[in-house]
């Protein structure tokens, strides 16, 4: 157990630690930002796919194919199923719904592909081998606020999705402004949702791994919806001047 702990406190923060002061440099380079130097094009929908997969497979089979002591434990069962949850949409749904995506090119697809083994494997590890709460857990106020934030996240990634989604008819590639949803306020909707459901995530659980999971996520999509923010600026003399980037009214 201290042994498995210790790997989340050195590793993660290192990651974390490195993607901030990468992503300071270089926007991670895949949609908008895809470019030939990192390597040749994966067609975006297989990538999605195949990147994501080890994020939905690993836990299932950590949890039916383990002797996984924590699975009978209800704040355990609940926390294990909104991360399976989450990637079941995002490697079973979300990339066949993809309209005219960029092809994503191998270093990022490659990255991601790495990235999903090892947090996977250590979030669903942890919950069903070693984290321990109390049986009132559940009605903890943490608990039922990180919940909550978990669900309100998850509907607002999806639905920003959705609306990205349908900015373009069948065939086309191209980018126009996106309208509704969270988008009236910031340009960075779906990375909202997204960081604010691994926040709740992080205050459901209560652990070392779920926080370095939650700040990994902030640290990368903060940066993206900065950079997309500045990107719409310069591309449409039209963009609504009072959105913001990522936080509504703030930044
Ligand atoms: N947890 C994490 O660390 C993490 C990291 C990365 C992503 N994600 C999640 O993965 C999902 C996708 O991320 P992403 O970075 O690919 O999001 P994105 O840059 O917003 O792109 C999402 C999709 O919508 C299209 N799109 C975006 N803006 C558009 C516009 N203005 N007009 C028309 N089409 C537009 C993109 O096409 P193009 O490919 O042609 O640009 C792409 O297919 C999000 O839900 C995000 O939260 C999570």
């Amino acid at each position: 157990h201290s042994g498995f702990s210790a790997s989340a406190c050195f590793v993660s923060p290192f990651w974390n630690i490195c993607t901030f002061f990468s992503l300071l440099f270089q926007n991670v380079p895949y949609g908008r930002y895809a470019s030939s130097v990192y390597g040749f094009p994966v067609n975006v929908k297989f990538a999605w796919f195949i990147q994501e997969m080890p994020s939905l497979f690993l836990p299932l089979a950590l949890v039916l194919w383990t002797s996984s002591a924590k699975t009978s434990l209800l704040p355990n069962q609940l926390l294990i199923a909104m991360f399976l949850c989450h990637y079941f949409q995002r490697t079973l749904i979300y990339p066949f719904l993809i309209r005219g995506g960029k092809p994503t090119p191998f270093a990022s697809f490659a990255l991601a592909f790495v990235f999903c083994i090892y947090n996977g494997y250590m979030q669903i590890r942890y919950l069903s081998h070693y984290a321990e709460y109390p049986a009132y857990w559940v009605s903890h106020p943490c608990f039922i606020a990180g919940s909550c934030l978990w669900l309100v996240g998850w509907l607002m990634n999806i639905h920003s999705d959705h609306i990205l989604r349908n900015l373009r008819k069948p065939g086309e590639t191209g980018y126009k402004i996106p309208r509704g949803g969270m988008f009236q306020y910031v340009s960075g909707a779906n990375f909202l949702g997204e960081i604010t459901e691994w926040a709740g995530f992080a205050l459901a659980a209560h652990s070392i791994h779920s926080s370095a999971f939650a700040i990994f996520t902030t640290v990368v999509l903060t940066s993206r919806a900065m950079a997309h923010h500045k990107w719409y600026i310069n591309k449409f003399e039209d963009y609504p001047k009072s959105r913001k980037a990522l936080i509504p009214f703030v930044i």
